[in-house]
C-alpha cells in the first residue's frame, strides 16, 4: 500500500510550516549570535536596531518572562546568552520585525563585543581537561582484564568518526500565535511536540495548558528536530507572548547549518583479544563523544553508543567506557540511530584491523561471533537473536565467495581502478533507552457518518507513521483505509508524547491505536448482537464491502447503519487509548536490565570500485537481508531503508562536517558539504526481507525499520578500505570516517596527512 500522503506531496498539497497561512500583523524573527566560540560579552548594545524601521522589539536575556533555559536532560542550555558564549551560532539577541529583510538588517546594526577565552574543540582534549557533561557511563560483562593472558592475539587501535548534518529539507522553524485569555498555539517544525509545549512553557513562565503545539507534517527531522526545535519555539512564543502578536521564524539555511547542532563525532580506543580460531574472548573501548557545548541528548545518544558497542556480536568480556566531552561547538543531538552506528563502528574498525593480521576476512570473523538466542548482551539483556539466519539467509541468496572471486579477479586484471567488498551485520535496539519515554496514546472517533478520526503522539515526518496508524485502523475495523483520516498532532488531543524517534513511533503509537480501535470494536460486537438476534456473545464482526459480518456471516446491516444504530443506543464511538511497552527496565547504576522489547537484525553486502588515479569511487551494489518481522507496509519499509542505506553511505564517504580551531563551521553550505547524489548512490540497492516465522513485541508483527538500515552505511567504509588495500598493501589500516575522495586519494599513495 502506497503511503497516504502521496497524492498531496506530488500535487504541492501537503502542509508543512511554510504553508499555514500567515496573520496579519505577524512579526519576523531573527537571533542575532555568538561569533565566537567562547567568551564574555562586554558589550550588547541593540539601540541602533531597536530604532530601525520595521523592527518592532529587540529581545535580550533579561527580558525572558520565565526562565533561560532549554536543556532537556541537563538545565545547562540558556535560551540566549546572558554574559558567556559557548559556540558560534549562540543566539544572543531575538530581533522582531515586520519582515524577514528587516530583521536581518537589524542584526547587522547590533553592536556586541565579546572577549574570547580559549575553546576547546577537541572531545580528547576536553577529557583531559576534566571537561565532562555527566559523569563517564560503563558496561562491563565477564572481566577482560584476566581474560587478555588467554587471547591468542590481541590487537589495539584508534578509530575517529565525523559527525554529520540532518539537512532536512524543511528547516527548524515554529509560528507562534496569540490565542484568547493568554493563550499560545505554536506550530512548529518538530518531531517533539510536547518537548516543545514544555520548553515553551518554561521560557515564558506559562503553563503547559496555556500552550497548544501543532504539528500537520514535518519535512524531514532524522532526530535533529526531537529537541533542537524547541529554542524557535521558544523564542517565537516569547515574542507573542511580549507583544501579544503571532511572530513567526523559519531558520534560513544557512543559519539552519551553522545554529544547530549534528550528529555526535567520537574519538575512540579500543583492545580486541582472539583466541586461535577467530573468537573474539575480550573487547575493551574507550568513547570520547564530542558533546558540543550543552547537554541536550548526549547524555542519551552516549549510552545508546554503549548498548551497541558490541553490534551483533557475543563477546564474554567487556569493558566499554564513554566519556561525554564538553566543547565548544552547537550542541551535538540526535541522528538516526542516536549514537548506536558509532558504537558499530568502532568495533567494525576492529574487526577489520585484526582480520589481515589473522589471515582471514573481515567476514570471517563477523560470522564466527554472531550472538545468538540465549546469548547476554553487555547491558544483561538476553538475545532473542536473528543474527545468524540473517547471515545465513543472506548466504543461500547472496553467493559470498563467488563475490570475493570476481573482486579478486577483477582487482588481478585492473591496476588503476580496483573492487573492494565488505559485510556488514547490523542488530539494533528497539525502544527508548530511557523505560519512561516507551508510552503513547491514542484518540479515535467514529463519526455518525461512520468515517474515522485519529490523533496521536505521532508525527509524520517522511517515514510513513500516519500511513501505518491508518492501516491499524482499517485492519480492526475492517474497512477501507480513505475511510480513515489522521490528524494533526497536537498537544491538546494528546498529551505528555515522547517524541516521534527511537524508530518506536509506529509501535507505540500503532498499539494505542490498536487499543483503542479494539475498545470500540468490543463496543459495537455487543450492538450487532443486539439487532442481529443471536445470542453468541463471542462473536467477531468484520465489515466487508461495506456490510458487517458475524462470524463470517453476512447480517444485512451496513457500517453506517452500524455506527448510527450504536449513536442511537448512546454507546461511545470515541476511545483514548494508553500504551506503555511492557517488560522494558534498565537500572544504571547496575548497568544491567531489559532496555528494548526486541532486536532488529539484518545482514549486507556492499561492493566499490575505487579510482587509484583520482580517489574516486562508485558503489557497485548493497545487497541486503533485512529482518522486517512481517512488514505492514512493504513500499514504506522499503523506502526507509534505501534512504536508510543512503544516508549512511553519505556519512560514511562524501559528508564531512568541518569545524576550524577557533570553532567555526567551514562546511556551512552544499557548496562544503556534499551531499550523496543520485551518482553517489549505489547502482544497485538489492533488499530481500528475513523470512521468520518468530513472534514479536512490534505492532503487527511489523518491526521497526526507521533507524537500522542506515547502519547498513557502514560497509562501505570498509570496502573502500578494502580497495585501497588492494592497490597499495603498505599503507597502514586507517580508521578515520568518513573516507572523502580527497582522503581516499592520500590514502592510496600512503600519505601521512590524514
Ligand atoms: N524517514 C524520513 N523520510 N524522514 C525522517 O526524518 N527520521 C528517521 C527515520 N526515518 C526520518 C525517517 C529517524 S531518526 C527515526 S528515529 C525514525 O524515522 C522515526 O520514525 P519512526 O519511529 O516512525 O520510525
Ligand atoms: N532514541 C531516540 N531518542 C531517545 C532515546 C533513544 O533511544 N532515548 C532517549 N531519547
Ligand atoms: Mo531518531 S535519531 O531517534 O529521531
Amino acid at each position: 500500500m502506497r503511503s497516504i500522503d502521496i497524492h498531496d506531496h506530488v500535487k504541492g498539497r501537503s502542509i508543512y510550516l511554510d504553508d499555514i497561512p500567515l496573520i496579519q500583523g505577524t512579526l519576523f524573527a531573527r537571533v542575532f549570535t555568538s561569533n565566537v566560540a567562547h567568551g564574555r560579552i562586554i558589550k550588547l548594545d541593540i539601540s541602533k536596531a531597536r530604532d530601525l524601521e520595521g523592527v518592532h522589539k529587540v529581545l535580550i536575556s533579561s527580558d525572558i518572562t520565565g526562565i533561560n533555559q532549554i536543556g532537556g536532560i541537563i538545565d545547562d542550555e540558556p535560551l540566549m546568552a546572558e554574559n558567556i558564549v559557548d559556540f558560534i551560532g549562540m543566539p544572543i539577541a531575538l530581533v522582531l520585525a515586520d519582515s524577514e529583510s528587516i530583521a536581518r538588517k537589524a542584526c547587522k546594526l547590533i553592536d556586541c563585543k565579546i572577549e574570547a577565552f580559549e575553546e576547546i574543540t577537541d572531545p580528547r582534549i576536553a577529557y583531559e581537561k576534566g571537561a565532562l557533561i555527566i559523569p563517564s557511563k560503563k558496561f562491563i560483562l565477564g572481566d577482560t582484564e584476566s581474560t587478555w593472558s588467554s587471547c591468542s592475539h590481541i590487537f589495539e587501535g584508534k578509530a575517529d568518526i565525523n559527525g554529520q548534518e540532518h539537512l532536512y529539507i524543511e528547516t527548524q522553524g515554529a509560528y507562534a500565535q496569540p490565542v484568547e485569555g493568554g493563550k499560545i498555539k505554536v506550530y512548529s517544525s518538530t518531531q517533539g511536540p510536547t518537548a516543545v509545549q514544555r520548553a515553551v512553557a518554561k521560557v515564558t513562565g506559562m503553563e503547559m495548558h496555556s500552550i497548544e503545539v501543532d504539528v500537520t507534517r514535518i519535512g524531514g527531522g532524522f532526530g535533529g528536530k526531537e529537541d533542537q526545535a524547541n529554542a524557535w519555539a521558544a523564542l517565537c512564543a516569547l515574542g507573542t507572548h511580549i507583544t501579544g502578536r503571532p511572530v513567526k521564524y523559519s531558520l534560513s539555511r544557512e543559519e539552519d547549518i551553522y545554529m544547530t547542532g549534528k550528529r555526535h563525532p567520537y574519538s575512540a580506543d579500543f583492545k580486541i583479544g582472539f583466541d586461535n580460531k577467530l573468537k573474539i574472548l575480550a573487547y575493551e573501548v574507550t568513547f570520547f563523544q564530542n558533546a558540543g557545548a550543552a547537554a541536550d541528548l548526549s547524555p542519551a545518544v552516549l549510552e545508546r553508543t554503549l548498548f551497541h558497542c558490541t553490534n551483533a556480536y557475543f563477546i564474554p568480556n567487556v569493558n566499554a567506557i564513554a566519556h561525554c566531552c564538553k566543547t565548544n561547538l552547537p550542541p551535538n543531538t540526535a541522528f538516526r540511530g542516536f549514537g548506536g552506528p558509532q558504537g558499530m563502528f568502532v568495533i567494525e574498525c576492529a574487526i577489520a584491523i585484526a582480520a589481515p593480521k589473522l589471515n582471514c576476512k573481515a567476514s570471517d570473523i563477523q560470522k564466527a561471533n554472531l550472538i545468538t538466542t540465549g546469548d547476554v548482551f553487555p547491558y544483561g539483556q538476553l538475545a532473542e537473536s536473528e543474527a545468524e539466519t540473517s547471515w545465513q539467509q543472506f548466504e543461500d541468496r547472496f553467493d559470498l565467495k563467488k563475490m570475493q572471486q570476481d573482486v579478486d579477479q577483477f582487482n588481478k586484471e585492473n591496476i588503476h581502478l580496483k573492487k573492494g567488498l565488505a559485510v556488514q551485520p547490523i542488530c539494533f535496539g528497539i525502544s527508548f533507552t530511557k523505560t519512561l519515554m516507551n508510552q503513547a496514546r491514542s484518540l479515535v472517533h467514529i463519526y455518525t457518518d461512520g468515517s474515522v478520526g485519529i490523533t496521536t503522539g505521532a508525527v509524520e515526518m517522511g517515514q510513513g507513521v500516519n500511513t501505518k496508524i491508518a492501516q491499524v485502523a482499517a485492519h480492526i475495523f475492517s474497512l477501507p483505509i480513505d475511510k480513515i483520516r489522521i490528524y494533526s498532532t497536537n498537544t491538546t488531543r494528546i498529551a505528555n508524547t515522547s517524541p516521534s524517534a527511537a524508530s518506536a513511533t509506529a509501535d507505540l503509537n500503532g498499539k494505542a491505536t490498536l487499543m483503542a480501535c479494539e475498545a470500540i470494536k468490543e463496543r459495537l460486537k455487543k450492538v450487532v448482537i443486539s439487532i442481529a438476534d443471536t445470542k453468541e456473545q463471542n462473536s467477531d464482526i468484520e465489515i466487508r464491502d461495506g456490510l458487517v459480518f458475524l462470524d463470517s456471516l453476512e447480517t444485512k446491516i451496513t457500517w453506517q447503519e452500524l455506527i448510527s444504530k450504536a449513536f442511537e443506543q448512546r454507546v461511545s464511538l470515541s476511545e483514548h487509548a494508553h500504551y506503555a511497552t511492557p517488560d522494558v527496565h534498565f537500572d544504571w547504576s547496575k548497568g544491567k536490565g531489559h532496555p528494548f522489547s526486541y532486536h532488529v537484525y539484518g545482514t549486507s553486502v556492499t561492493q566499490v570500485t575505487v579510482d587509484c588515479i583520482r580517489g574516486n569511487y562508485e558503489i557497485d551494489f548493497v545487497k541486503v537481508v533485512h529482518d522486517y518481522g512481517q512488514s505492514m507496509n512493504p513500499m514504506i519499509d522499503l523506502g526507509q531503508i534505501e534512504g536508510g542505506i543512503v544516508q549512511g553511505i553519505g556519512w560514511m564517504t562524501c559528508e564531512d562536517v568541518f569545524y576550524d580551531e577557533k570553532g567555526k563551521l567551514r562546511s556551512n553550505a552544499l557548496s562544503t558539504y556534499k551531499i550523496p547524489d543520485i551518482y553517489a548512490a549505489p547502482k544497485e540497492i538489492d533488499i530481500i526481507p528475513l523470512i521468520t516465522d518468530k513472534e514479536n513485541l512490534a505492532i503487527l508483527q511489523s518491526k521497526a525499520v526507521g533507524e537500522p538500515p542506515l547502519m547498513y552505511g557502514l560497509g562501505t567504509y570498509f570496502a573502500i578500505e578494502n580497495a585501497i588495500q588492494s592497490f597499495n598493501p603498505t599503507v597502514p589500516r586507517r580508521m578515520n570516517a568518513p573516507y572523502t575522495p580527497e582522503k581516499v586519494l592520500l590514502a592510496l599513495y600512503g600519505s601521512k596527512d590524514l
